[in-house]
């Protein structure tokens, strides 16, 4: 008996330092920083191994609740793409959630995991990592939406955890339905919601590597609420004219970082919303899609805030806009402090864009009050315009945009219009606004 105890003590020992290993290594790789694009098979490697072991030594020891991983196979997920395994990863989840010891939830390589609306809530006692390594596909029914219109797949209330497509996985969207049912598309249609794929809602400290989302029903991954989070290595896509289909928005969310990914959409490749502070955009591919976006700001009258957004290495090909800030008129608040540069835009249809007055409805009124806009540097942008105008100032009478910078700025292809800006020109700058700001 004493020996027995004496054995486990030893166990959990080793079970302790095992994790604490890995939690040093995953801190390593936690730098914000520059690294390059490839995908981190090294890393994934060493997690493997690790959790061999783990698994070993629950086994022989049999004191231990189970092994570190909780696949969604060992709860009859089949895999086929057809059968519907919602239930399985439902309880999948529930048991890698709540259970001590359980640091990974597994999605099987090369198999298909057809999924209905699914929510994925925690708290959880020790889970570490989502892995994704097969594909997760959408219904197509509607009906399978019908308790949350708005979400597909939903993750919140989990803290220091990684979702890793480990560079196989994919989430897929099956998204056509949706979108020929779009009032955008189809004119007789009433407007209606349909859902995003992935939300990702109140985590704290989240890490999303090397995966892949396609098709979305309508938003691909919304990031909500969160701090603390690392996106890298992700690659969204979606056809040019698929409704709403933005890669990746933002909203109430700090301390963000996006680096070393690829999004071609029907909508804006990034959307960055009211409550997003410090929000880092590093080594970026977009196209085609709407761009990157901040905003909408203000609509229905509302106050809005945004700070600290710095988009620094991006290639955008074939966008409707390039980089863009867009208010609704009767709206409140600030955006501010906003830097893009190291940019290179080709055949881009608004390549540098403000607009205080921005309506995507069908009649928006005419209103005094605006999101102030302050404090935005373009620096180093180059490339083509698709249109006659490269860059609009197109800002609020009332609340006209203040420290604007264009620094090395050469777009070829168009002029600038410029309204209600208070526009800085330093080193090369082409097209430039005249000098006239306040005028017309
Ligand atoms: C090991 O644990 C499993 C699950 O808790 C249990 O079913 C099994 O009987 C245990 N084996 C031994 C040898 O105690
Ligand atoms: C993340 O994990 C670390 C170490 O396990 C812990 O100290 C920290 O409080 C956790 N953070 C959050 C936000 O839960
Ligand atoms: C300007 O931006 C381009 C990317 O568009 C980058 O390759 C280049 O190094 C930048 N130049 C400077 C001086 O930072
Ligand atoms: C500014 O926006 C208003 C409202 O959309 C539009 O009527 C006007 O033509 C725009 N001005 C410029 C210079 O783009």
């Amino acid at each position: 008996m004493a020996r027995c105890s004496e054995l486990l003590a030893i166990c959990l020992c080793i079970l302790l330092m095992l994790s604490w290993c890995e939690a040093l290594s995953s801190n390593v790789d936690d730098g914000y920083g520059h690294e390059d694009g490839s995908f981190e098979s090294d890393s994934l490697l060493k997690l493997n191994k690790n959790d061999d072991v783990l698994t070993l030594i629950s086994s022989d020891d049999n004191t231990t609740s189970a092994s570190s991983t909780v696949s969604v196979s060992d709860f009859g997920a089949k895999g086929d793409g057809k059968t519907d395994d919602t239930q399985a990863f439902k309880k999948a989840w529930k048991k890698a959630c709540s259970t001590n010891g359980v640091s990974k939830f597994l999605v099987p390589k090369g198999k298909t995991y057809l999924l209905k609306s699914t929510r994925f809530r925690g708290p959880c006692k020790s889970l570490r990592n989502f892995q994704i390594l097969g594909t997760l596909s959408a219904s197509t029914k509607r009906s399978d939406y019908k308790n949350d219109k708005n979400h597909w797949l939903i993750l919140e209330d989990v803290n220091n955890l990684s979702i890793d497509g480990g560079s196989t996985g994919i989430i897929e969207g099956n998204g056509k339905i949706w979108w020929q049912n779009s009032c955008k598309i189809d004119k007789s249609k009433p407007c209606t919601k349909a859902p995003t794929a992935l939300t990702l809602y109140n985590l704290k400290k989240l890490n999303v590597k090397n995966l892949r989302v396609k098709n979305a029903q309508q938003i691909q991954i919304s990031i909500e609420k969160c701090n603390n989070v690392k996106v890298k290595n992700v690659a969204i896509t979606a056809p040019d004219d698929s409704p709403n289909t933005d890669g990746i928005h933002i909203t109430n969310t700090q301390n963000i970082q996006i680096s070393n990914s690829e999004i071609g959409t029907g909508d804006d490749c990034i959307s960055i919303e009211d409550g997003s502070q410090n929000v880092q955009i590093n080594d970026l591919t977009c196209g085609p899609g709407h761009g990157i976006s901040i905003g909408s700001l203000g609509d229905d009258n509302s106050k809005a805030y945004v700070s600290g957004i710095n988009v620094d290495g991006a290639k955008l090909s074939s966008t409707d806009n390039g980089v863009r800030i867009k208010t609704y008129q009767g709206g409140s608040g600030t955006a501010k402090n906003i830097q893009f540069q190291n940019i290179r835009m080709e055949n881009v249809k608004n390549p540098i864009i403000i607009d205080q007055n921005y309506c995507d409805k069908e009649k928006c009124e005419q209103q005094e009050s605006a999101v102030q806009v302050s404090n935005v540097v373009y620096r180093n942008i180059s490339g083509t315009s698709a249109t006659d105008v490269a860059i609009t100032f197109n800002c609020s009478e009332k609340y006209p945009c203040k420290g604007i910078v264009l620094e090395n700025v050469n777009i070829k292809g168009g002029t600038a219009s410029c309204k209600n800006a208070n526009v800085q020109d330093q080193g090369t700058v082409s097209p430039r606004c005249s000098s006239n700001y306040f005028l017309m």
